[in-house]
């Protein structure tokens, strides 16, 4: 287990690179079970999340390599078709192998996920979107088994729209006899790019990025070659708000504004100066920030997985300001922590009012979720003195090298043994 060490206070300057998005490479790492042969796919950043799909795919008999961002998948070789308890319960997006194991095999046996830190996070949608498609779904010792012939296409309508049920349908999709529709469909950059994947390989998708989505099932897709997957929008917004609450002065490297423009739009309310550079995006933080408030919503929505990043700059901001979190029931694991650092915040069921204060004081604090832990790394650069993080495994699940990163832009953090 580790811990990171962090003196704050300073501002930080300099050039970060942005990696691969975590939520674009597990579902296009998945999305390689579609296909016999090798698939060979680009910019997957080096994350533990990353580490554990490789483990899952390898568990199921596919041979899986990963060499400095990039992989190849060879599931030519696959000689079981369940994705184990142990590898689920450490990452739900495990349930990502469901849709492909159903489109090509017309067998899966996947573990409910569970709940984990931020909500219960079940994933009904994507099994009554099976059920649609013809699947057989029976539910036995905490795991869904799957079986179908082969799967038909249906017109599914989501009550939510659902990233990940989102992408498990339109997998199974790809390889169905007829059309499959999605309705409500989720509109993630993440979800576009897998789509951009698929059709790569030979898939017939129209409205990828849209809230309708339809797929004309083919009988065979090749496999991926080569695919570089989108910059993570969310790592890049992190880098922003730690930008604004040190008063620092970065530019981002390999971003795509396009998928930022929400993120930007709320940090530019907070004070954030953005500028374009030759080599990417410059952000120039101010004084001090100034208090806004957000809703977490759907893309193009406010993205829950900013939410609390946004907290801990808001805990320093001139004013009070409201953040409500509609995606998720308790992602608000961070309030604790940020309050030892020294913030003023109150809940009241999912609003949190975030009363400004002049700075932040060094503390021992421990990470529950993976952006809570981004929320803490911002929070403890900003802070006068020295924090502790720990459990910072939860960082390292989708976080490329951010310790390096922090340092290679003048912060004080040190990562040791906890
Ligand atoms: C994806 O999770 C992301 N993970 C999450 O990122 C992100 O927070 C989330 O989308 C929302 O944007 C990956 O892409 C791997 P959902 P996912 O299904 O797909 C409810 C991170 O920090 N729901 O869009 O699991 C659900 O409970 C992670 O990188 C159902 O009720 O989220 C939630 O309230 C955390 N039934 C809402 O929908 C279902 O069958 C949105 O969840 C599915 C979802």
């Amino acid at each position: 287990m580790h811990k990171l060490i962090i003196k704050g206070g300073k501002p930080l300057r300099g050039e970060v690179g942005i990696s691969g998005a975590k939520n674009a490479a597990l579902p296009i790492m998945a999305a390689s079970v579609l296909a016999l042969g090798k698939n060979t796919i680009k910019r997957i950043p080096e994350l533990s999340d990353v580490k554990t799909m490789g483990r899952l795919l390898s568990s199921m008999g596919i041979k899986f390599a990963y060499d400095n961002g990039d992989v190849t998948i060879n599931s030519s070789t696959i000689n079981n078709f369940e994705a184990p308890y142990e590898l689920v319960k450490t990452m739900r997006a495990s349930v990502l192998v469901l849709g492909p194991l159903m489109a090509r095999f017309g067998r899966a046996k996947v573990s409910l996920p569970g709940g984990c830190a931020i909500g219960t996070r079940p994933i009904n949608l994507h099994l009554m979107g099976l059920k649609k498609m013809g699947a057989d779904i029976e539910l036995k010792t905490g795991y869904v088994i799957a079986k179908a012939t082969r799967l038909r296409g249906a017109s599914i309508y989501f009550d939510i729209p659902t990233v990940t049920g989102t992408e498990n349908l339109m997998m199974a999709g790809t390889l169905a006899k007829g059309t499959t529709t999605l309705k409500n469909a989720a509109m993630e950059p993440e979800v576009t790019d897998l789509a951009n994947c698929l059709i790569s390989m030979g898939a017939k998708i129209k409205g990828a990025g849209e809230s309708i989505i339809e797929i004309e099932g083919v009988d065979e897709l090749n496999p991926i070659n080569n695919y570089e997957i989108i910059p993570d929008r969310i790592e890049a917004g992190t880098f922003m708000a730690i930008a604004a609450i040190t008063g620092g002065d970065l530019i981002l490297k390999g971003c795509r504004t396009e998928h930022l423009d929400v993120i930007t739009l709320k940090l530019k309310d907070a004070g954030l100066v953005f500028e374009d550079a030759k080599s990417g995006i410059r952000v120039i933080g101010g004084e001090k920030p100034t208090a806004t408030n957000i809703k977490t919503m759907p893309y193009p929505g406010f993205p829950t997985d900013m939410q609390a990043q946004f907290m801990a700059l808001m805990a320093v901001a001139e004013g009070t300001s409201i953040i409500q979190e509609t995606i998720f029931e308790n992602r608000f694991m961070h309030v604790a922590e940020l309050r030892r650092l020294g913030a003023d915040i109150s809940i009241e069921g999912r609003t949190a009012t975030v009363k400004g204060r002049s700075g932040l004081m060094g503390a021992d604090v421990m990470t529950t979720d993976l952006r809570a832990s981004a929320s803490l790394v911002a929070a403890a650069l900003c802070a006068e003195g020295e924090s502790a993080i720990h459990n910072i495994y939860h960082l390292d699940r989708g976080y490329e090298k951010m310790d390096e990163k922090l340092r290679m832009i003048g912060a004080d953090v040190e990562r040791v043994n906890d």
